[in-house]
């Protein structure tokens, strides 16, 4: 009896002692959880890395035995492979993502955000596990599966990843869409990055809010630190500080009364960038401020350009601003019977059980530039149950959650690719 409490003891201390083996740790032998941390690895926050992304890509279309072409239009990688369709006269189905992501500061992490790193409840931490190098990973494996199983689809389809998309697509879709390389692709409708899901609802963004990036360099009487002249540059920018800040409130005051889905129908500001000054005794000439504006898909252009004039004549003077954007039109894609591809996803989610709501996307993406053209586009991601942390520290996705996430991608692109053809409802064409 004595033996066996010990051997018992012993065999209680022995398991503690060993590293409990986690029931998510398996997920990390599987391909598709490989390649995903692979791509993650990539520091793609970098222009400079963008390049190591292209080869990975290659490697990836290679793999799945698709071909595949490398654009530049301005200078950085613009990346399509391509399934042909049993019928290539039919508008093809883009699916999107975009192979940058924003930039991090590392000391805010729980771990290195170019590792990712799965902890022990199975969530992937890395800058890019929602925003997008999650989805374009689940695209490349769902058309794994469709061409394992030898699914036919007639229409073709294209996975295309842009660079520049953080930065406006300045150096991405919006040079690629002037060449004939895009044309060429004949786009009939286009699933890009969506919203992630803190219940089980997943969303389709359907329009974006339009961006207004302003610099305002606000001018004034420097000189020695020991002085305080009138309107000094800091002066003024406490008065257009204060101008924006009350106009933030107003919108504040305005979002208690919605919820969450309908935050994208306001107008947001913040201020996000502020620089100056030369040295503790020596008041600076010139102070800058970068706003970043996101209109709500009602508000009047000439109101806000009212707006940020009032702002300009607020702080006086000398006062500079720089558009680093200023969109004015943003399409939306009919949500509703009209536009079959909806119709399509709508069913498919359904018939798997899911619910998904159109919401607007309360950010701007590449698909504002599609819309904007007259080609539909529908923002969506399978992450449900996930906080949302694009562009936040601690970006993270459950394997479980991704992994779920190619099964509905497989049946959303099959039944996507086989949508019939029919006269295009489409709304506006060549903005
Ligand atoms: C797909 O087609 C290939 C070649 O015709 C065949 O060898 C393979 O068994 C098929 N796979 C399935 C899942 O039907
Ligand atoms: C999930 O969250 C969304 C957005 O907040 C909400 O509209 C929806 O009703 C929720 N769904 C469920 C099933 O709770
Ligand atoms: C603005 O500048 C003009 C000319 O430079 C000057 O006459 C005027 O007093 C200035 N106004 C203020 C409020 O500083
Ligand atoms: C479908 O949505 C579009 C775009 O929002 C709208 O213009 C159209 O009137 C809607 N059609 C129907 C039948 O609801
Ligand atoms: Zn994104």
């Amino acid at each position: 009896m004595l033996m066996h409490l010990i051997s018992l003891y012993l065999a209680t201390y022995v398991c503690n002692a060993l590293p409990v083996k986690n029931e998510y740790q398996h997920y990390l032998e599987l391909n598709e959880v490989k390649s995903f941390r692979e791509y993650v690895q990539i520091d793609t926050s970098k222009e400079e890395n963008l390049k190591y992304a292209v080869d990975f890509l290659i490697r990836q279309a290679t793999d799945i035995g698709l071909p595949y072409a490398v654009y530049a239009p301005a200078g950085r990688p613009i990346f399509v492979a391509t399934l042909t369709g049993d019928d290539p006269t039919l508008p093809s189905i883009m699916l999107n993502t975009h192979m940058d992501v924003v930039p991090v500061d590392e000391r805010e992490w729980l771990y290195p955000p170019f590792s990712a790193h799965m902890d022990e409840n199975g969530d992937i931490y890395g800058r890019g596990t929602q925003d997008t190098k999650d989805v374009a990973i689940q695209y490349f494996e769902a058309v794994r599966r469709l061409k394992k199983d030898n699914v036919t689809l007639s229409r073709t389809l294209h996975l295309t990843v842009m660079s520049d998309e953080e930065g406006g697509g300045k150096y991405g879709i919006k040079a690629f869409i002037k060449t004939p390389e895009f044309k060429a692709l004949n786009i009939g409708f286009a699933l890009d990055e969506g919203l992630a899901s803190r219940n089980e609802t997943l969303f389709a963004t359907y329009v974006d809010r339009r961006p207004w990036q302003m610099e305002f360099v606000v001018h004034g009487e420097g000189g020695h630190g020991l002085a305080m002249p009138d309107e000094s540059a800091m002066e003024k920018a406490q008065r257009l500080i204060n101008a924006v800040m009350t106009y933030r409130e107003a919108q504040k005051e305005k979002m208690k009364s919605k919820t969450r889905t309908e935050f994208g129908q306001l107008t947001s500001v913040n201020i996000n960038m502020i620089n100056g000054g030369l040295a503790p005794n020596i008041i600076p000439s010139s102070i800058s401020l970068v706003v970043d504006m996101r209109l709500s898909t009602t508000a009047d252009i000439q109101e806000i350009q009212s707006l940020v004039d009032s702002w300009i004549h607020k702080a006086g003077n000398n006062t500079d601003v720089r558009y680093l954007r200023r969109d004015t039109v943003s399409e939306y894609t009919a949500v509703n019977d009209t536009n079959p591809y909806w119709v399509s996803m709508k069913n498919t989610l359904n018939n798997m059980g899911m619910k998904i709501i159109p919401v607007v996307c309360p950010a701007t993406s590449d698909m504002l530039v599609l819309r904007n053209l007259g080609i539909p586009a529908l923002g969506f991601t399978t992450k449900t149950n996930t906080i949302p942390r694009l562009h936040a520290k601690n970006e993270y996705q459950n394997v479980k959650t991704f992994l779920d996430g190619i099964r509905t991608y497989t049946e959303l692109i099959k039944n996507l690719g086989n949508v019939p053809h029919e006269q295009q409802t489409s709304s506006k064409c060549g903005v």
